[in-house]
């Protein structure tokens, strides 16, 4: 099929853009720097060089390549994972998803579109007992850079789901982990976690959903030949409390174990969204996922190679 991407060029781009290619689809990619599109074109793929808040240039842009089928993952997300990174990026990285995701969709659609991908977050489902499915509703009141972000999604998700002349797919992704990601060795929380900067909260009873880079590639690309317009969570099948994959995690890097902190402390440092990520995130169940993709994650890396250290 005849594909465009939208964040071809990013941590989940990459590995997607690889997927796309070996399962012989042809490619365009939309990207705002020269160099990139060298890159691009030296994979065998067509590169289209637009700004996403140039809604003309992209309307130009998808018209000339007429894809049959537009995958989005924009995002405009800083390299550190801290607090005061995530809070500083907030406003450009919704700006980028509402006002440029808007731009994309508005080009698609113009351009006779048959099938729109996006990239939403499979970590907001209001927390509960038990997994999130895709009819959890999201935490929209939840601390105030959780509700902030699950406002946005929820508009987007709308936005694609209540288009009547595009058959919408949302694909809610768990945290990335692999090459590019904040989760890699070499990334943001690696550093981190080497230097005892990231706490366990509380207990740590906050459930993270996990998916490697490449897995996401794949369910994605399952999504493009075989969803069905709707939501599908996409995670791993181990759903895990901070208090166990962070001291694997830790273990794993050969980084000293994890510090604990008080809800007290991790409130004074963090707010309220520190408490939402430490103590009351909610898994998401990857159910829907294997049984309309036929999806198979990995296990979480980290988990799988410390067993194996601690039976050796
Ligand atoms: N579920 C999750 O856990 C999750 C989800 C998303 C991201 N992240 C994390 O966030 C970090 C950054 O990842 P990322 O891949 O999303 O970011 P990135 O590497 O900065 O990629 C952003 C993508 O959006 C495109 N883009 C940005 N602004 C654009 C504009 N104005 N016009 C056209 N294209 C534009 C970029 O294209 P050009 O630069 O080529 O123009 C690039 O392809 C990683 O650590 C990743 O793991 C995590």
């Amino acid at each position: 099929m005849r594909i465009l991407v939208a964040g071809g060029t990013g941590a989940i781009g990459r590995p997607l853009i690889a997927e796309l290619l070996a399962k012989g689809h042809t490619l365009i990619a939309l990207t705002r720097s020269p160099e990139n599109a060298s890159a691009l074109r030296a994979q065998g793929i067509e590169p289209a060089i637009a700004d996403v808040f140039d809604a003309d240039a992209v309307s130009v842009a998808v018209r000339r390549a007429r894809p049959e089928i537009v995958i989005e993952q924009l995002t405009a997300l800083p390299r550190t994972y801290t607090a005061e990174s995530m809070r500083a990026a907030a406003p450009f990285n919704h700006r980028i998803r509402l006002e440029g995701g808007a731009n994309v969709l508005a080009a698609a659609q113009a351009a006779g579109v048959r099938r729109y991908l996006r990239q939403s977050i499979a970590f907001w489902g209001v927390p509960g007992r038990g997994l999130a499915t895709e009819d959890t509703p999201l935490s929209l009141d939840a601390s105030p850079a959780v509700a902030a972000d699950a406002r946005v999604v929820s508009e987007l998700e709308h936005r694609l789901l209540g288009n009547p002349n595009i058959e919408g797919i949302i694909l809610r992704y768990g945290f990335f982990y692999g090459p590019g990601t904040w989760f890699a060795p070499d990334g943001d929380v690696g550093r981190q976690v080497r230097q005892q900067q990231f706490p366990i909260v509380g207990s740590g009873a906050g459930v993270w959903s996990w998916l490697h880079i490449e897995d996401a590639a794949c369910a994605t690309v399952a999504a493009v030949e075989q969803g069905k317009p709707g939501i599908y969570l996409i995670a791993d099948d181990e759903p895990l409390a901070v208090n166990r994959w962070l001291p694997a995690f830790a273990q794993w890097l050969k980084a000293p174990a994890p510090p604990q902190i008080s809800l007290a402390d991790a409130r004074e440092a963090g707010g309220e969204d520190a408490i939402y990520y430490g103590m009351q995130m909610r898994g998401a169940s990857n159910a829907k996922a294997k049984r309309e993709l036929g999806f198979r994650p990995r296990p979480l890396e980290w988990l799988v190679e410390s067993a194996v250290a601690q039976a050796g």
